[in-house]
């Protein structure tokens, strides 16, 4: 009645677009936006199971009216389909190849109820190859994902009763103390067509390898059937249909019916657990999935095999049996006797949801749910056959305190993001503004997102760079120093200054460049050290030991920036052709004293270039001798006829002294 009457006020809401009140309605809710423009829904990837319908559902809800996001449900198929949704990967539910690392942004950003551990290879596989869009594990959901044995809580409640004895512990079945079949059904009972032969080919009790891993770690021989022309072992099951344990073996009315599904789920772990525990046992395989989800209902005194979370036999509120703490070492040696561990059942998002929406994948992180809240939203589904919608919001409605402690706060910013005050439209330093709503946004170029902890808690805010110091990019968690020949002499700078022409600076992180040493210069914009300082154009540096002493060039040698005297004697600089002094052609220095300069009375004896060149074989200085024997005739010098002086005049000496 009251059930009915709820139902009925909820009508209304959803009928109008929303599930809460003041929800967010569909006509005001926004896209996410990425940094190209684009604009999409916030992708929700449903792997297809019940529980994962359920928490996804009730996620989309939340972002849709609590956040305001226009959301697009995406149905998945099994847990990989969700690792590759997630991790950007343009086509997750494809059999063969999900393409991943085509796409520029994912469209799925959110899958609740994933087992990470489910499939450990592929999850590290994507973590290693895509790194920067791999999805991101934001933890458990609040509860273990668990496969078991289980037993009706009503068996359960029956043996408790009769004789004080709790059958949801394993010790509570040795055979030699206790009769657990007193409170469960006999296989006589059941009928055959339910279970699967033994001899069935896709029966795990066929498989060879399965039953002689049974004889090494229980030694229980007698509990198998060795077929000698193929020299294989099956499981011995008298009937047909029942492999029994050893402590009931005798006496198939003292074991209590264990059902399970598909290929024998559990068989060779029962096997062990059974033998080793001494727990009376007849163990069954289901004949078809519908056999196995009827069996308990049809004989609900019964042991089954199953995995939570999961609506399958949620009405018979089935209790899990508790086997010997998880041997690790037993376990992974192939002794099945210890109990199993349950997997963490975790929430995964896209790694861009932090940069899209990063409230919610706050949100998304904060979610906690119980096993106990898991299973009321899967009954009620189960029981109404309402959609999950519907569902999900009926439990949004009674369960507000439980939903609203995930919502986080918003001025609660992620490292990237700032305080960012929505009435000044503008970046803020401290989050309490009674009349402005304080929300996180990134940071933008030019600042860098700082830590910042108040009376709240921790938060971040936007802090411009530092002199010396640029950031190009937004959202940004620190500032770049500027390079060696750069500076930046002001603060919030979104790149670096090049240094000006005579100024240099060799350190990074600089608010202001060097100067060069006095009378030198440099070449361009930008340089990085003292040695890019050279002597100014028609001057050349005639110190060699490193340092600078720039002199006037004399008439008769070129001298373009950065001109040394190194350079001047080799004729080359590391700077190229156009950098390098030399004598200008009718010139003429020695080699020894390279500056000083000589006009040639001939050009076509002194072809200039590095001191001490001479045309035509010419000598001397500056080029006015021709070997004994030999003369000048204009153009070099030939055997002789006497020979002529080529007349020249010293030239360096007139121009220094003007
Ligand atoms: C969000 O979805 C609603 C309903 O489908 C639509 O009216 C609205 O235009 C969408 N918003 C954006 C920003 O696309
Ligand atoms: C990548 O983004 C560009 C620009 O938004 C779009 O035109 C293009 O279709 C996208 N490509 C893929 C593979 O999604
Ligand atoms: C098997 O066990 C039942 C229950 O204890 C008992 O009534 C029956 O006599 C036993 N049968 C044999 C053959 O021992
Ligand atoms: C079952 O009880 C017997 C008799 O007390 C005992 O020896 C045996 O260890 C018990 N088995 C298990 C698995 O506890
Ligand atoms: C299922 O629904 C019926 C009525 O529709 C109600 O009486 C019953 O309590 C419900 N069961 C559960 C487990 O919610
Ligand atoms: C709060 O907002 C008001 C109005 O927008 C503004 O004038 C004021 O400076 C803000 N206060 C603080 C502490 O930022």
């Amino acid at each position: 009645m009251t059930m009915r009457s709820f139902v009925i006020s909820l009508l209304v809401p959803l009928v109008c677009g929303t599930c809460l009140d003041g929800g967010v309605p569909p006509s005001e809710r926004k896209n996410l936006e990425n940094e190209h423009g684009d604009s999409y829904p916030v992708g929700i990837f449903v792997p297809d199971w019940a529980a994962s319908w359920a928490a996804n559902v009730l996620v989309a809800t939340i972002v849709e009216e609590i956040f305001g996001y226009n959301v697009s449900i995406v149905k998945g198929t099994g847990t990989v389909s969700g690792y590759y949704a997630v991790s950007g990967c343009v086509d997750p539910t494809a059999v063969g190849d999900p393409g991943c690392g085509l796409g520029n942004a994912t469209k799925h950003h959110i899958v609740m109820e994933a087992w990470t551990n489910g499939y450990p290879l592929v999850w590290e596989t994507l973590q290693n190859e895509y790194p920067g869009v791999a999805a991101k594990n934001l933890g458990n959901m609040g509860y273990e994902g668990v496969t078991s044995t289980f037993v009706p809580k009503r068996v359960i409640g029956e043996a408790e009763q009769a004789e004080g004895i709790a059958l949801q512990y394993f010790k509570y079945w040795n055979a030699s103390w206790y009769q657990p079949s007193k409170y469960f059904e006999s296989i006589s009972a059941i009928p055959s067509g339910l279970t699967k032969l033994c001899s069935d080919s896709t029966s795990v009790m066929t498989d060879d390898a399965t039953m002689r891993r049974h004889i090494v770690f229980t030694g229980d021989v007698d509990g198998l059937v060795h077929d000698s022309t193929s020299d294989a072992y099956s499981a011995r099951c008298d009937d047909g249909h029942w492999w029994l344990s050893p402590s009931c073996r005798s006496n198939s009315t003292l074991c209590v019916p264990f059902i399970t599904g598909g290929v024998g789920w559990g068989i060779e772990e029962l096997m062990h657990k059974s033998t080793k525990l001494n727990m009376p046992m007849a163990l069954g395989v289901a004949a078809s999935w519908s056999a196995y989800t009827e069996f308990p209902f049809l004989h609900p005194k019964s042991h089954f095999y199953w995995w939570i979370p999961d609506p399958t036999f949620l009405e018979l509120e089935p209790v899990q049996v508790v086997y010997p703490p998880h041997d690790k070492r037993l376990f992974s040696s192939g002794d099945l006797s210890t109990a199993t561990v349950g997997v963490s059942v975790d929430k995964h998002v896209s790694r861009d949801l932090s940069i899209l929406a990063p409230n919610v994948e706050n949100f998304v992180s904060k979610i906690l749910m119980t096993l106990e809240d898991m299973n009321a939203i899967l009954l009620d589904q189960k029981n109404t056959t309402d959609s999950w919608r519907q569902t999900t919001c009926r439990w949004l409605h009674s369960n507000q305190h439980v939903w609203q402690s995930w919502i986080p706060d918003e001025s609660q910013c992620f490292p990237g993001f700032g305080l960012y005050d929505t009435g000044l439209d503008d970046f803020t330093n401290h989050r309490v503004n009674t009349s402005n709503k304080i929300v996180c946004q990134a940071c933008p170029s030019g600042t860098f997102s700082q830590l910042l902890e108040d009376s709240i808690g921790e938060t971040y805010i936007c802090v411009p760079c530092a002199k010396g110091k640029s950031q190009p990019l937004g959202a940004a968690t620190d500032c770049n120093l500027c390079k060696s020949g750069e500076y930046q002499d002001e603060i919030g700078s979104k790149t670096c200054k090049r240094c000006e022409i005579g100024l240099y600076q060799d350190e990074l992180g600089a608010e202001v460049c060097k100067s060069c040493p006095a009378s030198t210069t440099t070449l361009g914009l930008g340089s990085v050290s003292q040695k890019d300082c050279g002597c100014e154009e028609h001057n050349i540096n005639i110190d060699v030991s490193g340092s600078y002493n720039c002199v006037p060039c004399s008439e008769g040698l070129t001298c373009p920036l950065k001109s040394t005297l190194v350079d001047l004697q080799s004729g080359a600089s590391y700077l190229g052709q156009q950098y390098t002094p030399k004598v200008q052609e009718g010139y003429f220095s020695t080699v020894l004293a390279p500056t000083e300069v000589y006009r040639c009375s001939s050009v076509a004896a002194c072809p200039g270039g590095t001191p001490g060149t001479c045309n035509g074989g010419l000598t001397n200085t500056p080029c006015a001798q021709c070997r004994a024997g030999a003369t000048w005739t204009g153009s070099q010098c030939e055997e002789c006829e006497g020979w002529r002086q080529v007349l020249w005049a010293r030239t360096s000496e007139n121009l220094r002294a003007a």
